[in-house]
Formats: C-alpha cells, sequence, structure tokens
C-alpha cells in the first residue's frame, strides 16, 4: 500500500474557506476514484429541496459537473443523509463533456456535524473504515481523498490527525499474511488487495501537516505490518532467535542500534527469574535491545519493554489443550516494540526511544522449573514459583530491573499479561496499570488519538497482600480475584526507580474465530504516545 499527497496551491481556492481546492479541480484529476465527504446539511439542502427551491451545497454543486449523476443516485434511493453511508458514481459521457476525469466519485455520509472532539473522531472512523472498504476488493487501484472535504470548518491538525486514521486504516484493511509470508501458503496463496495507492488532497494551507502525517501514518503501518507478521508466523519459525535475527535486520535496514543477548549474557546478568522459565525449552533465550537515538545526546529515553514468550505452554503447569495455539500470540507485547521502534526509526522521530524484550518459550520437560522453586531476580528479590503458567511476570521482572541503567524518562511494558484481562476489559480496550497520573493520561489520550484505546485498572498496596509467600520475597501468582491487578503489582515490585506503567493487551493483540490474527495493537497506541511527547 503506497500513500501519498496532492497538494494544490492557494490559487485554487474557490472560496475563502478553510483549505479547499474547488471541485472543479478535484475532479480534473485523473484518478480511479475521487473520495469525497457530505455532511448531512449537505444531503438535506440537495434531497431536501423540492420544486423551485434552489439546490445548495456541495452535492448540488457536484451534479451539475457530474451531469446529474447526484440526482439519478438520488432518485434511485442510494443516497442517504446517515453516517458512513457510501455511494458511488460511475463516469459516462456527460462527465467528460464537463472535463471530469475521475472514473469515479465515492459519496461517504458524514451524518450529522455536530459533535465534540471524541466523538468527531469515532464518527470519521465509521466514514473512513466505509469507504476504505467500499475502495478494496474490486478494480479500483488508486484513489484520491479529499481531506479537507471531511473536515469542513476543522482545523489543519484535524485534518493531519484524521488523515493519520485513514492511513492507519487502509494500512490494516489491506494487510495480507500470505503476501508478506509467502512461504507459508505453497497452493493456497493470497492475493494482494487490486486497490493500491491512496492519495491525499489538500491545498498549500495543509500541505505541511499532510506530509508529516503521511509520513508519519506510514511508518506506522510498516511497524504495524511488522507487529502483525511477528505475531502470526508459527511458533516453529517465530523463536527467539529468530526474533533476534529480525531486529538485527532492522538494524540494517535503518538508524536503529541493536544489541542481541544470548544465554551466556543473561546468565551473566544475573536474570534467574527470566531463566527459570526458559529452562524448559531446547530454544535459548534471548534479550534484545534495540535503540532509536533521535533525540539529544543524554536526554533521557522513553523504554518500552515487551514480553516476548513465543509459546507459552504453561509449562509444568500445563494449560489445557483448547486454543492453546493462540499462544503463539504470547510474544504480541515483544512485537509491539518491535514494531514501534521500526516505526520510531522510519519516520526518524526527534526522542530517544528504547526498547528491550525478554525472549524465551515456556515449555514443560524433564529441565523445566517446578511449581514451588523459588528462584532469584536480578533485583536480588527471591521468587516462589507457585505456577509455571504465570510466567510473563517472570521474564519481565528481570527486564525492568535491567532497564535502570537507562535512567528512563518513563518506561511503558507491554505484554499478553493475564487471562483474567480479557474478562474485564474483553477485545475493546487494553488494560493501564500505574501509579503516574500523568503517565496514565498520556497513554489514555494516545489510546483515543489513534482509537487504539486503553482502561485503567487499579494497582493499589491492597492488592499486594494476595502475592505473599511463607518461603520467599513474593509469590509469582495472588489467585483469581483480581488477577491482572495482582500481575500488575508484582511487575510494580520491580519498578521503584522509574516513572512505569503497563499495558496489559491479552485481549487486543489478536483476533480468534474465522478472524483469526494479529491487530497490531498497541503500535497506533504507543506511536501516538510517542509522537504527543514534549
Ligand atoms: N499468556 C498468558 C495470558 C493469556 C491467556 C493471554 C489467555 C491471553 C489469553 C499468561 O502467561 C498466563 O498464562 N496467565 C495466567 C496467569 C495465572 C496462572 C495466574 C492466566 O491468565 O491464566
Ligand atoms: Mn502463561
Ligand atoms: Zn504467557
Amino acid at each position: 500500500m503506497q500513500f501519498s499527497t496532492k497538494i494544490f496551491p492557494q490559487a485554487d481556492l474557490q472560496s475563502a474557506k478553510l483549505l479547499k481546492p474547488s471541485l472543479k479541480t478535484m475532479l480534473a484529476q485523473t484518478t480511479d476514484c475521487l473520495v469525497l465527504g457530505y455532511s448531512k446539511a449537505d444531503f438535506e439542502g440537495f434531497a431536501g429541496s423540492k420544486g423551485t427551491k434552489a439546490k445548495v451545497g456541495v452535492l448540488a454543486e457536484l451534479d451539475l459537473f457530474l451531469g446529474g449523476s447526484v440526482s439519478h443516485a438520488n432518485v434511485l434511493g442510494d443516497l442517504d443523509s446517515k453516517q458512513a453511508s457510501v455511494c458511488i458514481l460511475r463516469a459516462d459521457k456527460s462527465w467528460s463533456a464537463n472535463a471530469v476525469k475521475a472514473k469515479r466519485v465515492l459519496l461517504l455520509g458524514m451524518g450529522d456535524l455536530r459533535l465534540t472532539a471524541d466523538q468527531s473522531l469515532t464518527a470519521y472512523s465509521k466514514v473512513a473504515r466505509a469507504g476504505l472498504k467500499a475502495l478494496s476488493g474490486g478494480s479500483i487501484e488508486n484513489a484520491i481523498w479529499f481531506a479537507p472535504s471531511f473536515t469542513l470548518s476543522k482545523t489543519s491538525e484535524k485534518i493531519a490527525q484524521e488523515v493519520r486514521l485513514t492511513i492507519q486504516y487502509a494500512g490494516d484493511q489491506a494487510y495480507r499474511f500470505g503476501v508478506r509470508q509467502p512461504a507459508m501458503k505453497f497452493k493456497a496463496k493470497d492475493k494482494a488487495d487490486t486497490f493500491k495507492h491512496l492519495i491525499f488532497a489538500g491545498n498549500n494551507a495543509c500541505a505541511k501537516e499532510l506530509k508529516l502525517a503521511i509520513e508519519q501514518g506510514g511508518a506506522m503501518v510498516e511497524g504495524m505490518n511488522l507487529a502483525k507478521d511477528l505475531g502470526n508466523l508459527p511458533p516453529n519459525i517465530c523463536t527467539p532467535t529468530y526474533l533476534g535475527k529480525t531486529v538485527q535486520g532492522l538494524a540494517k535496514k535503518t538508524a536503529l542500534k541493536v544489541e542481541v543477548l544470548g544465554l551466556k549474557q543473561i546468565e551473566a546478568l544475573g536474570m534467574g527469574s527470566f531463566l527459570s522459565v526458559a529452562k524448559g525449552s531446547e530454544t535459548p533465550p534471548q534479550f534484545i535491545v534495540m535503540r532509536h537515538q533521535g533525540g539529544k545526546t543524554g536526554e533521557a529515553p522513553i523504554v518500552l519493554v515487551g514480553k516476548g514468550i513465543t509459546f507459552d505452554t504453561g509449562g509444568i503447569s500445563l494449560k489445557p489443550g483448547e486454543a492453546m495455539d493462540e499462544m503463539k500470540y504470547d510474544m504480541c507485547g515483544a512485537a509491539s516494540v518491535i514494531g514501534t521502534l521500526y516505526s520510531a526509526a522510519l519516520m526518524k522521530l526527534k526522542k530517544n526511544v528504547i526498547g528491550v524484550v525478554p525472549t524465551c518459550e515456556n515449555m514443560p520437560s524433564g529441565r523445566a522449573t517446578r511449581p514451588g522453586d523459588i528462584v532469584k531476580s536480578m533485583s536480588g528479590q527471591t521468587i516462589e514459583i507457585l505456577n509455571t503458567d504465570a510466567e510473563g511476570r517472570l521474564i519481565l521482572c528481570d527486564a525492568l530491573t535491567y532497564v535502570e541503567r537507562f535512567k528512563p524518562k518513563a518506561v511503558i511494558d507491554v505484554a499478553t499479561l493475564t487471562g483474567a484481562c480479557v474478562i474485564a476489559l474483553g477485545h475493546v480496550h487494553s488494560g493501564v496499570f500505574s501509579d503516574d497520573e500523568v503517565l496514565v493520561d498520556a497513554l489514555t489520550k494516545a489510546g483515543k488519538d489513534s482509537l487504539d484505546t486503553v482502561w485503567r485498572l487499579p494497582l493499589d498496596a491492597a492488592y499486594h497482600e494476595q502475592l505473599k509467600s511463607n518461603f520467599a520475597d513474593v509469590a509469582n501468582i495472588g489467585g483469581r480475584p483480581a488477577g491482572s491487578v495482582t500481575a500488575a503489582c508484582f511487575l510494580s515490585r520491580f519498578t521503584e526507580k522509574y516513572k512505569w506503567a503497563h499495558l496489559d493487551i491479552a485481549g487486543t493483540a489478536w483476533k480468534s474465530g474465522a478472524a483469526k490474527g494479529s491487530t497490531g495493537r498497541p503500535v497506533p497506541l504507543l506511536v501516538n504516545f510517542l509522537l504527543a511527547q514534549k
């Protein structure tokens, strides 16, 4: 999928209205499809005016250029005032007589525009999704998205935000695992969508914002695609070694600095907790550090830590067999951190960001950790492992101690940590846990801006009671009540030296059932969070 902008000079402004090249200019562009938004008021000004009453608004204006095509669609009942309604007009002789070069016009109803900022982005997202769906799967290869027609009197920042979201959705829609990983399907090959090129039109007044939005949106899609690939790849291919190699590959393509530590180095660091999980597997653990140095030297970095369990059988506390294949997605935290650093590098983000990924397999074997074993974490705290299936926190706690050395501005860990989070929040929001109000607010806002949302869950002292152990400093499970909270509480014991937030993405990182596949979340959230950092 390719994204670009087409900027029309200020002289094309038809009226004093912000950011509006003339309809005539837009229709004169050679394109498979010109995409235009109209409001409920536009619809009423057109379809609602009967008899001698003059028709007004963008639809009326359009109808003149298109030789009555809009009226015709309206008579057939194809036009609607409803939000996210879709109507495709196809060129006929009257179009070319009026110097219209667009082969189609896709009209998208935006409905009533009297909305709050939050509502308007959600509304726009529905409209954009409906529009993108109409563009895909047929013979349309390219389209011009007339960005200002969706925003009316709003600002150029708003346009940029909407364009970024459109790109995010277009990338989502265009993703085909089998096209990106052709070796995985020998006979039933997937085919790429015909729709390949989305062009955003605007004028000089929003040229800068549009170009930036395209760069940022395009980079974000690349990061999401990488995160999805890593999540979807089977666990016999996407091993800790594979993740290490992938990240080293990124260092060759971008300015990312990468270090991949192996077993010996992990042992030397004293990561007894991490190693206790890796022990049961034949495949060696890896500890990945990625650096994006986009800010000033010495500027405190934002550190992202991702859970990288490439397959979670539960270990000796073996999981039931049903849908166990989905535990290949237990490295989606890692995938999102790797994807986000890749995005940051591609967009040359002007901030220092470090990504850290502890990665291993959680397998049962003669060498595997037993329930009851006590291990020593890198922090010095001992942990009684009461359930080997609560392994995510065991690999993350050592990574959280390791990152102290970076003197971070903030640390965010991302993990498919608990089934309990899926029960609490379903597949809508990721869980966010933190004592730092500023960090929670920033993550909540970044989530809303990218429609990759989070919901705060508690992290009070009272829950720590559940983690008491008679034999070690802490137990690795706190029982069934508030399972996501006690998991977060466990992690918090290793984060005292910096500002920290934890994202539980167990319900949002992938989809089950017929649409089974990685979502690429929370890459949009993390990228938006990084972009918003001062
Ligand atoms: N990776 C799982 C969490 C998970 C389960 C995510 C299902 C998505 C869907 C994690 O390692 C795990 O097994 N957690 C246990 C913790 C329990 C033993 C305290 C869980 O949630 O059951
Ligand atoms: Mn587990
Ligand atoms: Zn797990």
